[in-house]
């Protein structure tokens, strides 16, 4: 199925992503139906696309009559069946829960015309085992967008393990008519690509905090006005959400082992007094009067080339599992989090051997298996792969 023949589309849960992703699919033009467990959450979310189409009307984005027939194109119900009886594609946003997540999916399947898509917008669940609920696994996928949807240009597309490439193709194409970039993950790992870099940054700016290495504020001083990234590590996980950080940290240890051994004390706390951060006002930061602000006296606290270590060495076990290529690992690193640069490209401007020293040096010095260099790393290295230098790196 061409991206085109998609007219009409059930959104499954229509919560802070849901709603987002029903706006997107109605301003592209398709139909779409909205699914949750009450009315009153999809009187909300209905409440909250027109606000945010009366937002884009205001600033000249959209036309007006445009926001008004996106309106028109949004529907809502409790029932599956309605919900899916016609559908080409279903995208899924329910909570971050397996089983409740393969029971949509049964329901979805038992419901939606054969020829249809189902989709996940999981940020960490087997895509294989959705699929698995399902007649239709060849049929099922990840999209995983970013919040929110209607700003964040970025979707990770994943191929679960039985997933056909023509659905894959389908939901690349469709997210390009939305207005985003997908990029495709061929194998449904843990984390998918932008989530699994930055647990990687991540963690080697907690354990450093956790040896007092640096300050927090010295080390997202550093991050943010030594290295040029838009948030400091500590910032960002606030700004997330750190009972997500904490979560997708844990998935990430299960499904990788040592190499995301997580720094349990500095994290765990925090989530357990539910400080989450910005969304409960208070997390490593103060968010009760804002952002919070972010000296410039220490940008020279905590050595940035740490976290481009370990984020290249990410994109290289990426590389090695084949779960996508440097150039889509690049691109959703700068558009799901706007990075300066992608991992695989800093490596060819700076080096892939000054890279794998820094890895060598950091795996020398504290015997972590995050700083142990991937096997890709080093043989690119033997082989004279240095990057933009020698001709030839990532790319
Ligand atoms: N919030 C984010 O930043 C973000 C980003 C990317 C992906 N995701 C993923 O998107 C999914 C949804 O996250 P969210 O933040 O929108 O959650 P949310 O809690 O804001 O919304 C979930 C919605 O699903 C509804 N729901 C629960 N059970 C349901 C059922 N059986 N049938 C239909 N609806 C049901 C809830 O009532 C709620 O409205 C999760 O898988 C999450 O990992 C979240």
């Amino acid at each position: 199925m061409s991206a085109e023949k998609i007219k009409k589309a059930a959104v499954i849960g229509s919560g802070a992503m849901g709603h987002g992703i029903a706006e997107l699919l109605a301003m592209s033009g398709i139909e779409v139906t909205m699914v949750d467990i009450n009315d009153e959450f999809l009187a909300k979310a209905m409440e909250k696309i027109k606000w945010s189409l009366d937002k884009f009307v205001e600033k000249k984005r959209i036309r007006r009559e445009d926001a008004d027939s996106a309106l028109l194109r949004i529907h809502t119900t409790t029932s599956y069946e309605q919900a899916a009886k016609d559908i080409d594609l279903a995208i899924e946003a329910v909570p971050e829960n397996m089983d409740l997540k393969r029971k949509v999916f049964s329901t979805l399947d038992s419901f939606a015309p054969t020829h249809a898509i189902l989709a996940s917008n999981t940020s960490t669940l087997s895509i294989t085992e959705m699929g698995q609920a399902t007649k239709r696994p060849d049929k099922v996928a990840g999209m995983h967008f970013f919040n929110p949807p209607h700003s964040m240009a970025l979707v990770e597309v994943i191929k679960g393990e039985n997933t056909n490439q023509e659905t894959i193709t389908t939901l690349a194409e469709l997210s390009k008519k939305l207005g985003k970039t997908p990029i495709i993950v061929r194998k449904d790992v843990r984390g998918f690509i932008v989530n699994r870099i930055l647990g990687a940054v991540f963690n080697e700016a907690f354990w450093a905090y956790q040896r007092k290495e640096a300050t927090m504020e010295g080390i997202d001083s550093s991050v943010k006005y030594t290295g040029g990234f838009p948030m400091g590590w500590f910032e960002l996980g606030d700004f997330g959400g750190l009972d997500i950080a904490y979560e997708v940290g844990n998935i990430l240890y299960q499904a990788y082992g040592e190499r995301f051994k997580p720094c349990a004390e500095v994290i765990e706390p925090l989530v357990k007094e539910k400080k989450f951060g910005q969304k409960t006002g208070v997390g490593f930061y103060d968010w009760t009067k804002g952002r919070p602000r972010i000296s410039f006296n220490l940008l020279d606290e905590y050595d940035v080339e740490r976290s481009w270590a370990v984020a290249v060495n990410e994109a290289a076990w990426i590389i090695h599992d084949d779960a996508a290529n440097p150039a889509d690992i690049d691109m959703g690193m700068k558009l799901g989090t706007y990075w300066p640069s992608g991992p695989c490209e800093y490596a060819d401007r700076t080096g892939l051997d000054v890279v794998l020293n820094k890895l060598k040096e950091l795996y020398a010095k504290y015997n972590m298996e995050m700083y142990k260099p991937c096997p890709i790393l080093e043989d690119y290295v033997t082989k004279g792969y240095l990057g933009k230098k020698t001709g030839r790196g990532f790319y």
